[in-house]
């Protein structure tokens, strides 16, 4: 692909997050990381590597205790995200990520009182976006029709990770970012979610990160892998990561 400005979308420079707790620290450093317009990574790492700490920065919900650069490209130009987060601008950063974003989150979290339908529906009502048979024609594909009157309490583990995904792409987000969207499956459907989730990502120009602890099920999707290093101080109370791609 052609690099030009306008095809960036995120660009960081030395932006860190530094997590402590009961006298362990963790932190996570990401010295540079340049992700396109239409790219698709993978961040691929052991549990407690820090996947959910970068995906968090990179939705604008953790604010990074240092940086250098945090530049975001929507549609209408450059953001920065490390200026809005010194002058909390809390609100801006949530349109943000209601305008251009789509999260599945590690836990899934779709609201317990909402049926299918409702939950895929959730991120374009927010927007006052009118049905248009999007949400139907994502619960096509998802293989979830004949569920989408039902309670996520009615549903498979699996099942409930297809309507996450539903729900991050109904608004049709410039960015999906998903969280081990796959975790609790086992891995003959987690290959088969994923593979279906990448696809559809692909065919709506959607540009994904994911996050997984397993690369075997994604390797084949064509996925770009940020390259990570882990160290642990010798006494175990530090840890750090590194992240750059
Ligand atoms: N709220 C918090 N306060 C303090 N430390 C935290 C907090 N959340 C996470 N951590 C620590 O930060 C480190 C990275 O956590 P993170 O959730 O990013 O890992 P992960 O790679 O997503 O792991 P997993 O694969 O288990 O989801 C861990 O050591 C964790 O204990
Ligand atoms: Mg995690």
């Amino acid at each position: 692909m052609r690099e030009s400005a306008s095809d960036i979308i995120y660009q960081l420079k030395n932006v860190a997050r530094v997590r402590e707790s009961n006298g362990y620290a963790f932190s996570l450093r990401v010295p540079s990381l340049r992700i396109q317009r239409g790219e698709k990574i993978a961040l691929i790492g052991e549990s407690g590597c820090g996947k959910s700490t970068l995906l968090d920065m990179l939705a604008f919900i953790l604010r990074p205790t240092e940086l250098e650069d945090f530049s975001f490209h929507a549609r209408g130009g450059r953001v920065d995200i490390g200026e809005a987060w010194s002058k909390r601008r809390r609100n801006r950063l949530a349109a943000l990520r209601k305008a251009h974003l789509g999260y599945v989150m590690q836990t899934g979290g779709l609201l317990p009182f909402l049926n299918v339908h409702d939950n895929i529906n959730l991120s374009r009502r927010m927007l006052g976006m009118e049905d248009d048979g999007t949400v139907r024609t994502l619960a096509r594909e998802l293989g979830l029709t004949r569920h989408l009157h039902k309670l996520p309490s009615a549903l498979s583990t699996g099942e409930r990770q297809r309507v996450a995904i539903g729900r991050a792409l109904a608004h049709r987000p410039a960015i999906v970012i998903a969280d081990e969207p796959t975790a609790s499956v086992d891995p003959f459907a987690a290959e088969k979610i994923m593979s279906l989730f990448i696809g559809m990502v692909e065919e709506m120009n959607i540009t994904v990160i994911v996050a997984s602890h397993a690369w075997r099920h994604i390797k084949q999707l064509g996925l770009r892998r940020l390259a990570h290093h882990t160290r642990k101080s010798p006494d175990g109370r530090m840890t750090e990561t590194v992240v750059s791609g």
